[in-house]
């Protein structure tokens, strides 16, 4: 008996019919889901280098990190016990170059892979010490794939392919980008215990083209092209703001503007907080102890 029904529901799936996943007893599904996707299976790495830890990543720690302390590990090129001990986070040196060149960040991506994949987590998420993380859309997101697919999910460079030898597209590092398991398992001969650094210095690219070449040319999986991860390379400003907390990840700044920030109005002015992400933060976590509160106890 659970055939036809088994066939129904994929049926059912693809025309995304509420009544029909009802019977199936899928419940509710208006977007497909897997479900009990939990934050604490997401694996996030942050690349930072020992010169940005008080500029740029006191912010994110006091921010989205942390609300996912566990499971956010921060992967940097210097000691700095002080901020490991009064942070509580997870602060790996990597003992890699602070230099910011090709090979450091390929050491870098190199250590974090080798992480993820003693980790045991579900998904590899990727982003940059300028990012902030959206977790609840973060989580949204890779509910509607299962980690055991080959999924690579970003945003592409520059909406354009890389030719090396063979054209294929990647994510941009800046803007964050995440992989399952299962797709980060078959890139192992590629991508594990050093094989990542020797993998780019074939082909002689950064560390997130690398990423790509290894996932869309050798393993010829696609990456799913996203535009809910963002980068400093884009204009920030044209962001709706109505949207900006459906978006998974935010940048600041960036080579022409420092200036370049979502246009979120909240409790801190530009100068207070001249990233937005305090504003951003605030409006996600209203009841974090240093957030404004608003007159009359109405939040927004
Ligand atoms: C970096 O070096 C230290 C000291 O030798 C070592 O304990 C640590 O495991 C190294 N880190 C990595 C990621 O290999």
């Amino acid at each position: 008996r659970a055939a036809p029904l088994s066939g129904l529901c994929w049926v059912c799936l693809l025309l995304k019919s509420k009544c029909c996943c009802v019977l199936c007893g899928l419940g509710d599904l208006g977007v497909r889901s897997y479900g009990q996707l939990e934050s604490k299976d997401i694996f996030i790495a942050v690349k930072t280098t020992r010169k940005y830890h008080k500029s740029r990543l006191e912010l994110l720690i006091q921010t989205w990190v942390s609300q996912a302390k566990q499971q956010t590990y921060i992967f940097t090129d210097g000691e700095d016990k002080e901020l490991q001990l009064s942070a509580g986070v997870n602060l790996i040196n990597t003992n890699c170059s602070a230099a910011h060149t090709r090979q450091a960040l390929c050491c870098k991506m190199s250590v974090e892979y080798d992480k993820f994949i003693e980790s045991q987590k579900k998904w590899f998420c990727h982003v940059d010490d300028d990012n902030y993380v959206i977790l609840p859309s973060l989580l949204k997101l890779l509910s509607s794939y299962h980690h055991s697919q080959d999924v690579y999910l970003g945003r592409p460079m520059m909406d354009r392919s890389v030719m090396v030898s063979v054209r294929f597209w990647f994510a941009t590092g800046g803007a964050g980008f995440c992989i399952s398991r299962g797709l980060a398992l078959k890139m192992s001969p590629w991508a594990s215990l050093g094989n990542f650094i020797s993998t780019a210095e074939k082909i002689r690219l950064p560390d997130d083209c690398t990423i790509g070449y290894i996932i869309e040319a050798l393993l010829e999986v696609t990456l799913t092209h996203t535009h809910l991860f963002h980068s400093h390379l884009e204009n920030l400003q044209k962001l709706p703001t109505d949207t900006v907390l459906d978006q998974v990840t935010l940048s600041y700044g960036g080579f022409e503007n420092t200036r370049n920030v979502v246009g979120l109005v909240g409790g801190f002015s530009l100068t207070e907080d001249p990233t937005r992400f305090k504003t951003v933060h605030c409006l996600l976590y209203p009841d974090t102890y240093w957030c404004p509160k608003l007159k009359g106890g109405h939040r927004h």
